[in-house]
């Protein structure tokens, strides 16, 4: 095909606004797929992503339109994952096209996510088409809505399209426009390789499949490939073109689309954002913006029996094969034995993999509450030398008296909420050491509040707080900015006079007494009463900050069988056998696991 035909664009939009149904409507009208095998968000086709509604990965597919005209295109719609953790391959996503719809529920109007997306889409030079969605919707303000939507890209609201991706209203439309307002694709067949890789999944039979857009050249079947960053070398095996599956062809050239194939064993060879060259006559430099995701959120993961380690470690070595954002390594917990301390790019990432530990791999595990990479400056007795210790586990904190600085991950939150709740939210942010830096109207009713927060502070249920003080109105969207000298210290708890390594976090000084004191109090509640009495301390270094007692007490399961039913007596028994399962002995305390994550259910 000749790339003036070549129209290569993405959907961006906030969550619910329509992405997967517009995608949908799309394949129905370019006959990509009939009306009969059209299942609701084809794209969607992990499981867990249809059941939360969440496009997690990015995928492309390839389609073709012809015009009244009798101009036959060819779209490549490439899905970006919506959700704050996968902001970078949103970015390379976004990297891989020209144009991009911006889609806004007629409804709710702009969102978080609409704006965070528009400004990456406007960072890559896209040509952004706003679209306004839903309003076949009875409560549907599309005025209102183009009017904040000419305000946030400079595009009159006169002109802004309004479709229904349920209906289909408009949608026909909207392809002419893709057409006449996304560029096509530049770029020389002739000249050395470039390509960007945008996406990878690992497929068990054929190894890593890079998904890649053809910035430069021409790839042919069978060509020696080169991986620019991780120096990687393979043969293009098999190459093609994304359909609803795979279609193969010979060729990808500049401005294509398509993915390859090629014996790759490690996924972590197929980095997102990586530029795939010829291994001979190869491009000069990659294309810019190459980075390797870091992990943002850690947890230790143990598996609640301790014959599952092994289990848990393959289970873990099978998640990173498709998902090279994945850290974890050993570690051994006193109170949780051995386990891994898991890397996450953010809590929804988190979530997805406990979640698929789970139901894939029916693995019962317990999770510590999650903590965020500190940067630790201690000195050195007797010299001038300072070192920068990383810490990824609060129970590796450095001495108390040894540590000079602590330094924390600071990120830039937009919210957007209705007025009325502005004052709520400003609270909140105060609360959780928010620097204030913007607020903005959107339209009449709503606003864009900014906020400097540390990422500590957002990984502690900061989301459920934004909705319950908002009644659920306000969305959040953040992104990295720096790391920020901060007064924490390490608050240890400690089980009858046993320091419990599972159980320390780091606070905010200002808050480590407050902290100290409900977590202590949370985990009376916790703990059930042993034979004998048992201390809980929280304490700063060596100052003890708050301290409950769990009172002694003698149970005898077995006193209500009078008489000498044995069955009864070995029912109870077993019953507080199974009761005991869910408990990790802690020194000679048994502590149930939910006590573990006491420490979320404190605010
Ligand atoms: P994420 O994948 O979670 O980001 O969501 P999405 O943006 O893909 O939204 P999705 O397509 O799943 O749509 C969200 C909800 O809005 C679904 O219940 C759709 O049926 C509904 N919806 C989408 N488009 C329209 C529309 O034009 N009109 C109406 N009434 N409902 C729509």
């Amino acid at each position: 095909i000749d790339a003036s035909h070549i129209r290569n664009f993405c959907i961006i939009a906030h969550i619910d606004h329509g992405k997967s149904t517009l995608a949908d409507r799309l394949l129905e009208r370019t006959g990509t797929i009939s009306d009969r095998d059209l299942q609701e968000q084809t794209l969607d086709d992990m499981d867990l992503e249809r059941e939360r509604g969440i496009t997690i990965k990015s995928h492309a597919v390839r389609m073709q339109h012809t015009t009244d005209a009798g101009e036959t295109y060819t779209f490549n719609l490439i899905d970006t994952p919506g959700h704050v953790d996968f902001t970078y391959e949103v970015s390379r996503a976004l990297k891989a096209c020209e144009g991009a719809i911006l889609l806004v529920d007629a409804a709710q109007g702009i969102e978080a996510q609409t704006i965070s997306n528009a400004y990456l889409a406007l960072e890559q030079d896209l040509e952004i088409i706003p679209v306004m969605n839903k309003v076949d919707l009875p409560v549907a303000r599309p005025d209102q809505v183009a009017m904040s939507l000419e305000e946030l890209l400079g595009e009159p609201a006169e002109d802004i399209i309004k479709i229904s991706a349920k209906t289909g209203e408009g949608v026909d439309e909207l392809l002419d426009l893709v057409i006449n307002r996304v560029p096509p694709p530049t770029g020389d067949p002739d000249k050395p390789l470039k390509a960007l890789i945008f996406d990878s999944i690992y497929d068990s039979y054929r190894g890593s499949v890079v998904y890649a857009r053809v910035f430069d050249g021409t790839l042919n079947k069978g060509d020696a490939m080169r991986f620019m960053a991780t120096h990687q070398e393979y043969d293009a095996e098999e190459l093609g073109v994304l359909r609803l599956g795979r279609q193969k062809v010979d060729t990808l050239k500049a401005g294509d689309v398509g993915y390859i194939i090629g014996s790759i064993k490690d996924v972590s060879h197929t980095r997102v954002g990586d530029t795939i060259t010829h291994k001979h006559n190869p491009a000069n430099e990659a294309i810019p913006g190459f980075k390797k995701v870091k992990p943002m959120v850690f947890s230790g993961v143990h598996p609640s029996d301790t014959e599952d380690f092994e289990d848990l470690r393959s289970a873990l070595d099978k998640l990173q094969l498709n998902d090279a954002s994945l850290t974890f390594e050993p570690e051994t917990s006193t109170a949780l034995g051995f386990g891994f301390r898991v890397g996450f790019l953010g809590l929804l990432h988190m979530e997805i993999i406990q979640e698929r530990l789970d139901r894939e791999f029916g693995l019962d595990i317990i999770t510590t509450v999650p903590n965020v990479e500190y940067r630790v400056r201690v000195s050195e007795p007797g010299d001038d030398d300072q070192e920068l210790v990383i810490v990824n586990n609060p129970s590796e904190m450095p001495h108390y008296g040894d540590i000079d600085a602590v330094f924390e991950p600071f990120v830039k939150a937009d919210i957007i909420v209705p007025s009325e709740y502005i004052g709520n939210i400003m609270q909140l942010c105060e609360n959780r050491r928010g620097v204030y830096v913007n607020q903005r109207y959107l339209d009449t009713e709503r606003v864009n509040l900014q906020y400097e927060l540390p990422l500590a502070e957002i990984v502690f249920d900061f989301y459920d707080t934004l909705k319950s003080v908002s009644r659920g109105y306000a969305s959040l969207d953040y992104e990295f900015m720096e790391y920020r000298e901060s007064d924490l210290v390490k608050l240890t708890v400690l089980i009858d006079k046993d320091p419990v390594d599972a159980l320390s976090t780091i606070v905010h000084r200002d808050k480590a007494y407050e902290v100290g004191r409900k977590l202590a109090k949370k985990l009376k509640e916790k703990i059930p009463k042993q034979l004998f009495e048992v201390p809980i301390q929280a304490s700063i270094g060596r100052r003890v900050v708050a301290r409950e007692t769990v009172k002694a007490q003698r149970k005898d399961v077995t006193a209500k069988c009078y008489g000498g039913d044995i069955t009864r007596k070995r029912k109870l028994l077993e019953k507080q056998k199974e009761g005991k399962k869910r408990m990790k002995q802690v020194g000679d305390v048994e502590v149930p696991q939910e006590a573990f994550l006491a420490i979320l259910s404190v605010d």
